[in-house]
């Protein structure tokens, strides 16, 4: 997809808007709010950044970043630290604000004319490194908070699940491999499970796209060898985008078959499969050969 194709959809989206704007009522412009939000993937692209550059007082965290991920894919970041990976996903979720370039969800959703929630609501679900669960609620309650999506934990305890709600957190729980764990304690879980507690969070919203950053970081080898096993089989369904050091995962995730991209100082310095990325002399000194 061109960076044009993808402006043109954007400016017929806020032309329509802007005449469903004239005369509507509260109700109506709710239902646009949210109608604005839902992302084309019709051209097969899930985020597009051009030239995306963040600076800190004058240091380029990001430098002319140019990416994108397709529609379902699965995509391994990786790179030195400091390399920008984090900021990257800090501003594609809104919480840091590029000086130039831009971002587009799916071909007509700019993400730099939405809010951090706004951007949440369009389906972009970001996993943090350290696990943040309700560590005294049961592992059902969490998954329970996460689909009603109310921040009152009370009221939302109380308010009761409907029974396709209540399908979703059995299949999550499935998924996670936490189906056995649903009434203990968030609290009482290992950091793995715990890992895997925030992703089923994450997925109750039934994001279109998930950002992870080091996402096994911490995990025993049984528990990263099954985050794998989770996150292929989220692909397809979702878009995914892994940040991680460790190389055995990044291989199993990759299948000898998926591209990778290597960041370096703000910039993809190369992207290719893996065994060619390990064998790029560029990549081998910045980081790999370390
Ligand atoms: N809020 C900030 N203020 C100032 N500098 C920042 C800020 N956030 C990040 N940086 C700097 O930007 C650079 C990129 O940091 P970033 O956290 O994105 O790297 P990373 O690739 O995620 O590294 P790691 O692999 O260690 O997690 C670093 O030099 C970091 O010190
Ligand atoms: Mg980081």
């Amino acid at each position: 997809m061109t960076p044009e194709l993808m402006e043109a959809g954007s400016l017929a989206r806020e032309r329509m808007a802007e005449r469903e704007a004239r005369g509507e009522g509260r109700i109506a412009r709710r239902a646009r709010l949210l109608r604005e939000l839902e992302p084309d993937f019709g051209q097969g692209v899930a985020l597009y950044l051009d030239d995306i550059t963040v600076s800190f007082d004058g240091f380029k965290a990001l430098n002319a970043l140019t990416l994108q991920i397709l529609v379902g894919e699965l995509r391994c970041i990786i790179g030195p630290n400091g390399a920008g990976k984090t900021t990257m996903m800090d501003f594609i979720t809104g919480k840091t604000r590029p000086d130039a370039g831009r971002c587009f969800f799916g071909s007509t959703i700019d993400l730099l004319r939405l809010s951090e929630t706004q951007i949440a609501q369009a389906g972009i679900g970001r996993k943090f490194q350290k696990p943040t669960v309700y560590e005294q609620l049961s592992v059902f309650e969490n998954l329970e908070l996460a689909c009603k999506g109310d921040r009152r934990v009370r009221a939302s305890l109380l308010s009761r699940l409907s029974g396709e709600q209540l399908d979703r957190i059995g299949e999550v729980l499935a998924l996670i491999h936490l189906k056995t764990e649903a009434q203990r304690a968030a609290g009482r879980l290992s950091h793995g499970q715990k890992q895997w507690l925030e992703i089923g969070m994450l997925l109750m919203q039934d994001p279109k796209l998930l950002l992870l950053d080091e996402p096994v970081a911490g995990m025993t080898d049984e528990e990263t060898e099954r985050t794998a096993e989770l996150f292929l089989s989220l692909e397809g369904k979702h878009s995914l985008v892994v940040v991680e050091h460790d190389m055995k995962f990044v291989e199993q995730l990759t299948e000898g078959r998926k591209k990778v991209t290597v960041l370096h100082e703000g910039s993809v310095l190369a992207e290719g499969l893996l065994a060619d990325v390990q064998g790029n002399d560029k990549v081998v000194e910045v980081y790999l050969g370390r």
